[in-house]
């Protein structure tokens, strides 16, 4: 399966990528900026998935930025679409294959952490999975990494120091916390947000938990940003798509600014 499709993809001149982007709700656009850009929509991959939310475009996007070679997903699979995990970690499996060593997971969500502010980014320090879903249940997959893998340092220290570093360079706050998995695709009840404060959660979202999780398996390092987009359920009156995608256009140029500093950074 990742042979067919990681062969397809270096037939189309997708070779030695570096970096791997996977871009959330909103925050797309960032691909656009890549140079000497190869696009390939999801349907002309060999056993990719393709993506169904508003404001995902569905493609795949290959070149160069702050002279790195990167691999752009422009637009995501989320479990609540109806794919099962594997299908949604799919491309986390084929940037493993084609050479990546790094991936940078962004996304919108909800802050949960009082103190944050919508438009606000947040350094992902960790990750809460309360689903009892887990994308590595089911046969090992020996080639790509160990039955039992270590969630210790999911998101890599090196990276949260990277991220410190160019925020402070170009003047931005950062926050830091813990990005919580709900598998959508209700936003949360006012008493899941207090539960989730009250295991250490500061913000949550419907995706990336099951990314990060096979990114590890592959060995991967991970780099992870969370553009807050609204104030949880119970700390506002009611929660949309439109305020969710209102507020992540609002954080995109800082957004890009600390991308593409991090990435330059990366080697
Ligand atoms: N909950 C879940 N997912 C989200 C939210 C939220 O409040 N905001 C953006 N994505």
């Amino acid at each position: 399966m990742f042979t067919e499709t990681t062969q397809y993809l270096i037939k189309q001149g997708i070779v030695e990528p570096q970096i791997a982007l996977i871009l959330g709700s909103g925050l797309g656009e960032l691909a656009d900026e890549i140079e000497n850009k190869i696009v390939i929509p999801y349907e002309d991959i060999p056993n990719f998935p393709v993506s169904t939310v508003a404001g995902h475009a569905g493609q795949l996007v290959y070149g160069e930025l702050e002279g790195k070679k990167v691999i752009a997903l422009q637009g995501r699979f989320h479990y609540y679409e109806g794919y099962d995990l594997q299908t949604v970690t799919y491309p986390v499996r084929v940037f493993k294959e084609l050479g990546c060593k790094t991936v940078i997971v962004t996304n919108a969500a909800g802050g949960v952490n009082e103190n944050f502010t919508p438009g606000d980014l947040m350094i992902i320090t960790d990750q809460l999975n309360i689903t009892g879903e887990n994308p590595l249940i089911g046969a090992n997959i020996d080639d790509h990494g160990p039955r039992f893998v270590d969630m210790s340092e999911a998101y890599s220290k090196r990276g949260q120091a990277l991220l410190k570093e160019v925020a402070q360079e170009i003047g931005i706050t950062l926050q830091e916390g813990v990005y919580t998995w709900f598998t959508g695709p209700t936003y949360e009840t006012p008493a899941e947000i207090r539960y989730a404060r009250t295991i250490g959660g500061d913000a949550v979202g419907m995706s990336t938990v099951p990314e990060v999780i096979v990114a590890k398996h592959c060995g991967l390092e991970v780099i992870g940003i969370s553009c807050i987009t609204n104030y949880a359920a119970g700390m506002q009156a009611s929660l949309n798509h439109e305020e969710v995608m209102e507020y992540s256009q609002k954080a995109k140029p800082n957004f890009k600014k600390l991308l593409r500093g991090t990435i330059a950074r990366l080697d």
